[in-house]
């Protein structure tokens, strides 16, 4: 089996990238950072005697997300799961954002993410096989005033994976979101939040990674990750949405 996961130079993509390792899947690893990718790529082949092809990707560009399925058509590569992690966040006012980066923020998070699940989803759907997991986010839940745009596009991948999910399945293709909560990656660091502000502790991203490939092998369309952030999901259904909204503000605060 071979598994395409974007975002894999840190974080919870290095993670998706060493679980699938130690399985013996062969991977095509995803990001802008050549260096980390093939520093892991070399790692985990050496590792576990798998084959892990690299290709360095800014994904915030319109046409990203063909050309890594050109890539994948010139070396040959048929993959099996498309993971969609690449994705990053801004904290701070939606007025104070630069237009052009967020432009950037949602082509990598819900643009990029879409065009890859539908380019890939065709493969699969000639195969009659495949697999689809799209990381989305907790913030997908509810809207998070001083991080708009990013729940924003993580409602977007929710919704879209929830929906596809649905209409894939007959045609033998699986889709999955993986929704985790606050996770030790450089994200934070990337995002400009102070880590601390959150009110529970931060899982560790092998741990929401385990837990991702255990609902996919379940067959789940949404996992949640950390029993912490399943109950404030779920509770958070049966409080006013403009309260929430307010608790979510108060929380994500520069
Ligand atoms: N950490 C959390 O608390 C948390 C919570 C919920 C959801 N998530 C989601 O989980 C996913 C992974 O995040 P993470 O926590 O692992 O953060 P991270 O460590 O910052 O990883 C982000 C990954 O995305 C890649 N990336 C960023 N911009 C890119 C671009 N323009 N083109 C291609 N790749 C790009 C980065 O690689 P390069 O910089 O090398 O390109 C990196 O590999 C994201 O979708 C994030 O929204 C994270």
């Amino acid at each position: 089996m071979t598994i395409l996961i974007t975002g894999a130079s840190t974080g919870i993509g290095v993670s998706f990238a060493e679980e699938y390792a130690k399985r013996k899947h062969n991977l095509v690893l995803v990001a802008r950072s050549e260096d980390k990718l093939q520093a892991l790529a070399k790692r985990l082949s050496d590792a576990h005697g798998i084959v892990a092809q690299v290709f360095a990707q800014d994904l915030s560009k319109p046409n990203g997300a063909e050309k890594v399925v050109r890539f994948c058509d010139e070396k040959n590569l048929e993959i099996d799961l498309l993971v969609n992690n690449a994705g990053f966040g801004m904290l701070g006012e939606f007025l104070s954002h630069d237009v052009a980066r967020l432009e950037e923020m949602v082509t990598l998070n819900a643009l990029t993410l879409m065009k890859l699940s539908r380019l890939f989803a065709t493969k699969f759907a000639e195969r009659k096989s495949g697999g689809i997991i799209n990381v989305a986010s907790t913030a997908a839940f509810q809207p998070v005033p001083n991080m708009a745009v990013y729940a924003a596009t993580k409602a977007f991948v929710l919704s879209f994976s929830e929906a596809i999910a649905f209409e894939l399945k007959d045609k033998g293709i699986r889709v999955m979101a993986l929704c985790p909560g606050g996770t030790d990656t450089p994200f934070f660091d990337n995002a400009q939040y102070e880590r601390s502000k959150l009110m529970i502790p931060l899982e560790k991203p092998e741990d929401v990674v385990k837990t991702c490939i255990e609902g996919y092998e379940r067959g789940e369309t949404v996992v949640v990750s950390g029993a912490m952030n399943k109950l404030m999901v779920n509770s958070s259904r049966f409080v006013p949405r403009s309260l929430v909204t307010a608790i979510a503000g108060s929380i994500f605060k520069k």
